[in-house]
Formats: structure tokens, sequence, C-alpha cells
């Protein structure tokens, strides 16, 4: 993609650049840092079940509406849902304005993963297991130094949209995301062999089914939702800028596996070592920021080892952060006739002003809570348990009720030349299985019932 979209819309140059794009905008926090959380707060093994139910049932089928709408639209999300129906703009406009919340808190995270990188250099490791907790609250606590970071974080999201996305961006994910994954897995090797860990291993896998209720299935949707970033429109502007050769199917079940390794291979790096150092699996958001460099502190090497991992996740991080500002800039950009870096700079702007209070909410505004949660746990759920919902279910509507069949269903089959048989299977599930599942999950979700 090119600077220039204001003029002529460019396209991914190639289909690697394509898969690399959106692999890289659904790995992210959402895999290492949230889904761990959220399975430690939903109860292990039946968290992970109900999430790869979900996963499979909802979740690649929705990463195919979400290309479909955006290569069919070939614009910014808001034109091309009103390509498929004038009504159906209103998703291209809720997930613009989601963006601004889930990029506020995305960036203050990203920016503690920067602190967690220069720390791990600087003395983190040779803290005790049990002062790693205190060592994370006393940080998110500051009222200073994590603006410092989020500023850092947002000011590189800003500066890669700035420019275009292409070039750079698709060099480096092509050698950093495998890096990661190597990490991951040496991680992963460390944390199981402590002694101790069994217990983890089989707290994580081992569903305890008497823990599933109805609030285990909307966390379970809005983390795949989040996971896979559908719901706010950031892939159909992606696909948008897609050339019409490429095999959406392929890409979809490619993006959702990785995406889904990532995630399980997180909470098998994480929890082990939870168990190990006996600490508590339900601590909330700093659970990958507490229980990791308790690991590296074991490892030989251990300060090296934890700058790479630390670096890698915010290289993750920034790479669906940027997916998430695109979406809003391009349509600023196409709509407002505004240039890219100033698109770029007022979106970027607005949520780091957001992320301040969201920073806050982990200290100096701790006591502000409404419902009970602080402004970050309101943003939080706001953008995952309703808004992403809503979006996703505005999609299936759209694609399974509005758009003709056989458009759709061309869409995807590259006008019958792929897979008829499976994108004839997908419209199916579009039109009759998913808004029903979803539409339960919201009333849940909203207290309905
Ligand atoms: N999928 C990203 C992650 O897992 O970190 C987060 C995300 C990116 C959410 C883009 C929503 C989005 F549109």
């Amino acid at each position: 993609m090119s600077e220039n979209a204001s003029t002529s819309r460019d396209s991914f140059k190639t289909s690697i650049g394509f898969v690399l794009a959106t692999a890289g905008s659904a790995v992210g926090l959402g895999n290492l840092w949230r889904f761990p959380y959220m399975t430690g707060t939903g109860g292990g093994g039946a968290f992970v079940l109900v999430y790869l139910v979900i996963m499979l049932v909802v979740g690649v089928s929705l990463l195919l509406v979400e290309f479909s709408v955006g290569r069919y639209g070939k614009a910014n999300a808001v034109d091309s849902y009103k390509k498929i129906h004038p009504a159906m703009q209103c998703i291209g406009y809720l997930g613009f304005f989601s963006a601004f919340i889930f990029l506020s808190y995305f960036s203050v995270v990203g920016g503690w993963t920067i602190h967690y990188a220069v720390k791990s250099l600087t003395g983190l490791l040779s803290l005790g297991a049990d002062q790693m907790g205190a060592a994370f609250g006393g940080f998110i606590g500051n009222p200073v130094l994590p603006l410092i970071y989020h500023l850092l974080f947002m000011g590189a999201t800003v500066f890669i949209i700035a420019n275009g996305i292409s070039g750079g961006i698709e060099k480096y994910t092509k050698i950093l995301m495998p890096a990661l994954f190597v990490m991951i897995l040496i991680l992963l090797v460390r944390s199981v062999t402590l002694p101790g860990a069994m217990e983890g291993v089989v707290w994580y896998l081992k569903p305890d089914f008497s823990k599933i209720n109805g609030g285990t299935w909307v966390a379970a949707l809005g983390q795949v939702f989040f996971s896979l970033s559908v719901g706010m429109s950031g892939m159909v502007t992606y696909a948008s800028y897609l050339k019409k050769k490429e095999n959406l199917i392929k890409t979809a079940i490619q993006v959702s596996l990785t995406d889904t390794l990532v995630a399980i291979l997180a909470g098998f790096m994480i929890f082990p070592a939870v168990f190990a150092f006996g600490m508590e699996p339900s601590q909330g958001v700093g659970l990958l920021f507490i229980s990791l460099p308790a690991v590296f502190a074991q490892m030989p090497l251990g300060p090296v080892f934890s700058f790479i991992f630390y670096v890698l996740v915010f290289v993750a991080a920034l790479t669906s952060a940027i997916s998430i500002l695109e979406m809003p800039v391009a349509y600023i950009i196409e709509k407002k006739k505004v240039a890219r870096p100033k698109a770029a700079l007022i979106v970027g702007g607005i949520s780091f002003v957001l992320g301040i209070a969201v920073s806050f909410s982990f200290g100096i505004w701790g006591s502000f809570q409404i419902f009970g949660m602080n402004i970050f746990g309101i943003f939080d759920y706001f953008g995952s348990n309703i808004s992403l919902p809503l979006g996703t279910l505005g999609a299936s509507i759209a694609v399974g009720w509005l758009w003709k069949k056989q458009g759709a269903v061309a869409e995807i089959s590259n006008n019958g030349e792929l897979s008829l048989g499976v994108a004839n299977a997908w419209f199916f599930l579009v039109k009759w299985i998913i808004p029903v599942f979803i539409f339960i999950i919201f009333l849940k979700s909203v207290g309905l019932f």
C-alpha cells in the first residue's frame, strides 16, 4: 500500500504481503496478553474449550465475511458496507468509533511491553518471583512513566500508518513473526519443565465443566473477535486493498489457525509457570508481565531472552495497532480528503488522550468506577463485549440477508473458480447460524437473560 490512497487506491503487491499483514493484525496483545488473562479469570480449560468452539463455529467464517465485504467494496469500511446496503454503513461507523477506544488502551499496554524490554536489562530479573506483582503494580500505577511509553507506542503506530504500510513492515514481519514463535517455544519448554508445572498444564487443558456459564460464552466470544480482529472492520479495510485473484478462503483459514495456535501456546508458556511459582492464575491484566519475568530469572542469559521476548511482543502489538489505526484513517482520507499523515495524527492524537485516562485508571483514577469497572474495564467491556459482537452481527446480516447469495459466494470463490462447495456452506453458516449464535450471546452480555 502506498501513501497516496487519497488519489488512487493502491493494493497489496503480493499474496504473502496480505497474509502477513492480516496475520500481523490478528496476532498481537490479544493472543499474548489478553487470551491468557481471560483464560485465567475464566477458569482455565473450560474457557479454552468454549473459545475453540466459538473460533470454529463463527470465527473463521466471520473473517471471511470481512474479507469478502472489503474486497468487494474496494473502499473504506463505511463505503464498502454501503455498497452492500445503504443501511449497513452503520457497521462501518461503529468500527470507526470503536477504533479510538481499542487503540487507546492497546497503546497503553503496548507501552508496557517497551518498559518491560528496557527493564529486562536493568534489574527486573533480580527481583524474586514474589516481588514481580508489586513491581508491575508500582509501574502501571505511576502517573507519568507509563504515559511516556504510551506516547512512544502511539508515535510508532502513527509513523508507520502515516508512511503507508507497504515495504518495511512486510519485510520485518517476515522475520520477526517466526522469531516470536521460536521464542514462545523456548519459553514454553522452560515453563513446563519447572518443578510443580504439571499442575498448571492440567488446569489449562482439563475443562472443569462446572465452570462454564453464560459469562464464559460472553467472554470467549469477545476474545475470539478481538483476537481475529473482526467486528471492527479492520479486516474489511485491509481486504479493500486486495486484488481480485487472491484466495480468501485459504487466507482466512491460515490466519485463524496461526492466531489460535499462538494463543494456545501463549497459555502453555504462562500457566505452568504461574502454578510453579505459586502465583494466582486469575490475577488479571498483569499476568504476562508478572509470571514470565520469574521464568526468565530461572534461565541462563535470562535478561537477554527477556529483552528479546518483550521486543517481539512489542512488534506483534505494533502490527495489530496499525491495523486498528488504518481503519479510521482510510475513512478520513477517502471521505474528508485529508492527507494520510494528517489523518493518522488526528486519530492517533485523540486515542492518545483517551489512553491517558486508561493509564490513570490503573493508578490515580483507580477509584473511579462504574458498574464495578474502572475506565480500562469500561473500554474493554464496551469494545469486546458490545461493539465487536454488534459489528459481527451486523456484518453477518449484511452478507447473509442483504447481499445476494450469488454475489457473496462469487466474491469468496473468485467467481466459482475456487472451492464452491465450501463457499456455499459458508454462506449457509453466515445466514442461519452465526447471527442467531451471536444474538443469543449478545443478549446475555447486556444482561437481558
Ligand atoms: N487482533 C489483535 C490482537 O489479537 O492483538 C487486536 C485487534 C486488532 C483488535 C485489530 C481489533 C482490530 F481491528
